[in-house]
């Protein structure tokens, strides 16, 4: 086992999205997982509040995955993805089918695998715009985000994106344009369940609609909760007026299920949630439970089979990855649903979710504590920032937490916990309690 004494050089390795000089300058080090806990390179435990980057949702050390991915490589490495198959591939591709958002009538079953969240972002973005073409709607090429988005770091993702830190430097495509946000914490703080205010905002795209015009825009995406901005859930109503709005205006709807796919909000999806299908569907994480980078794009079969036109010898998408299908993520994939399935965890959060909710909302009241929201085994603790320095009392805070062994993300001052599926009422009383005392410590 890696150990402090054993460590490597920390230059070589620039990290992403990590203040790489702060952090070589005091690591936090993490060595070994099992269950829900890590072990730093001290030898120390860490609750993982956050199921690694909210994608180990069966929880850590899982031998079966282990096994699966062990088999496979054993058996055959890797496969081209292009003009060639194998049957791993097409066995996962139809066992997530007959699972897929929204059940059968939804008919989300059709699956462009990727090798991460972003990669099913600028895959689902390409569909579309291929889709609209493939129909005689080649003039809308246009994709519209939404402010405080985040759809991972490709040039597709951030130019749908609406976190500004990860735009300001980079220029983005041409044709994008934004949906205000959901956040308004005047009308909705420490609600509980979807915020009553808000669904209106959905008519933003109406107004999108009238500034460049249907025939221009090819698609909206919208995460259903906001994850990574610190946790938006979205008002009542807004999802189905949006996707009302899209049909009317012949715009695709594709919903950004990275963080929310596989359990997190207590079904399967987040369209199992909220009861609105769209078009196309991004996920990855979860998706292997973490262990091996991989995503999967679920595409309506209107959209697919409006693609499968034109000579049979023809490619009808010109996109993929030298890793869409990868046989070990395919592999590790298989087992992962198997233990969703097995344990029950995909709908696990909604047994746990009063006891979540209730445990979180015990924070209220608490020093600099402004709002609190939680939806499924999600949590948003939002903060007051301190003059001139935004993000520093939850830093303070996640560093503190990790030290006595609490796994945590911060975002600005939002604190945000999305907990493995397999944890325990005692663990999650066990993270209220050190968040409560963190909280007050830090001033
Ligand atoms: C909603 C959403 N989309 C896309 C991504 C990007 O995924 P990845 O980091 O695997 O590229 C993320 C990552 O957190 C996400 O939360």
């Amino acid at each position: 086992m890696l150990t402090k004494a054993n460590t490597p050089s920390l230059e070589n390795y620039w990290m992403p999205f990590t203040a790489n000089r702060q952090f070589k300058a005091a690591p936090r080090l993490l060595a070994g997982a099992e269950g829900m806990y890590y072990t730093d390179v001290d030898g120390g435990k860490v609750l993982d509040g956050t199921a690694g980057l909210w994608c180990v949702n069966a929880g850590h050390g899982r031998r079966r995955i282990a096994e699966a991915v062990e088999r496979q490589l054993t058996v055959m490495d890797y496969a081209p993805s292009f003009q060639m198959g194998h049957p791993v591939v097409f066995d996962f591709a139809e066992k997530l089918a007959a699972r897929a958002p929204g059940g059968p009538d939804a008919k989300l079953d059709r699956i462009f695998f990727t090798g991460s969240g972003s990669e099913s972002v600028d895959t689902a973005l390409k569909i579309a715009i291929a889709y609209q073409r493939a129909i005689g709607q080649g003039t809308r090429t246009r994709v519209i985000g939404r402010e405080r988005g985040y759809h991972g770091v490709g040039f597709g993702g951030i130019s749908v994106g609406g976190l500004v830190n990860n735009r300001r430097v980079f220029p983005t495509l041409p044709g994008t344009d934004h949906l205000r946000h959901t956040h308004d914490p005047e009308r909705n703080s420490f609600v509980k369940g979807l915020p009553a205010h808000g669904a209106e905002l959905a008519d933003d795209l109406e107004r999108l609609v009238g500034l460049h015009g249907a025939e221009t825009i090819a698609a909206v995406i919208v995460e259903p909760v906001a994850g990574s901005t610190g946790v938006l859930l979205p008002p009542k109503g807004y999802l189905e007026r949006l996707r009302a709005i899209a049909d009317k205006h012949g715009i695709l709807l594709i919903f950004d299920e990275v963080i929310t796919g596989f359990g997190r909000l207590g079904t399967p999806f987040a369209v199992d949630y909220f009861g609105v299908v769209p078009d196309l569907v991004t996920t990855a994480k979860g998706l292997t439970n973490g262990s091996i980078p991989m995503g999967a794009v679920f595409a309506s079969r209107k959209v697919h089979d409006a693609l499968m036109q034109g000579p049979e010898g023809q490619i009808e998408l010109f996109h993929g990855y030298t890793y869409s299908g990868h046989p070990a993520a395919c592999a590790a994939g298989l087992a992962t649903l198997e233990i969703y399935e097995e344990e029950g965890l995909l709908t696990r959060g909604a047994e746990l979710a009063t006891h979540w909710q209730d445990a979180m909302h015990g924070l209220k009241g608490l020093p600099h504590v402004i709002d609190i929201r939680t939806i499924g085994l999600v949590v948003g603790i939002e903060l007051t920032s301190r003059e001139g320095a935004v993000g520093a009392r939850a830093y303070e805070i996640f560093t503190d937490l990790f030290k006595k062994g609490l796994l945590i993300r911060v975002t600005g001052d939002t604190i945000a916990l999305s907990p493995p599926l397999i944890v325990e009422r005692e663990q999650i009383d066990t993270m209220a309690s050190m968040l409560s005392d963190s909280i007050k410590q830090v001033a």
